[in-house]
């Protein structure tokens, strides 16, 4: 990317954002009402980004803060393909696993179906298995 390319700053009227005792935006004075944020996520977007003044938010920090049950990580197979994970160590992840599991008491329909969750994942994780 090359140098920020300068804004007509003076056409763009500045916002009054407050964040504490309700949020409320304020353009020339006016207040915006709450029935123009038609969305939730935009005005989540902007408290997140007034909160943060002077400082660049990642795209994954903003992922993750509005949607946080959101996977945001790398795919399963990019992650373990450079790995060369083997058979062997597959099964000895599986049985730790499972040791776990019983440490914890997680009863055995949900183990069943935790070890099943994992077990769909080792294609895209073991070296050779399709
Ligand atoms: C023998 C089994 C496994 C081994 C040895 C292993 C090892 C690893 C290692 C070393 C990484 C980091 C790779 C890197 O950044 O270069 C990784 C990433 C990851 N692993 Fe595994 N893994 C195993 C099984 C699993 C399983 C069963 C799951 C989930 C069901 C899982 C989920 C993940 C995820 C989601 C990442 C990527 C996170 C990210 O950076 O975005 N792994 N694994």
């Amino acid at each position: 990317m090359g140098s920020p390319r300068s804004l007509p700053r003076r056409t763009l009227a500045p916002l009054r954002v407050r964040l504490l005792g309700g949020f409320e935006v304020e353009r020339e004075g006016d207040r915006i009402p709450p029935q123009a944020w038609r969305r939730r996520r935009p005005s989540d977007l902007l408290k997140i980004v007034a909160a943060s003044p002077g400082r660049a938010i990642h795209r994954e920090e903003v992922i993750a803060r509005l949607w946080p049950d959101k996977y945001a990580g790398r795919p399963m197979k990019e992650s373990h393909q450079h790995l060369h994970i083997t058979e062997a160590e597959w099964q000895a992840m599986l049985s730790d696993f499972e040791k776990t599991l019983d440490k914890f008491k997680v009863p055995e329909a949900e183990q069943k179906e935790l070890i099943a969750i994992v077990e769909s994942t080792k294609k895209d994780i073991v070296a050779g298995v399709s």
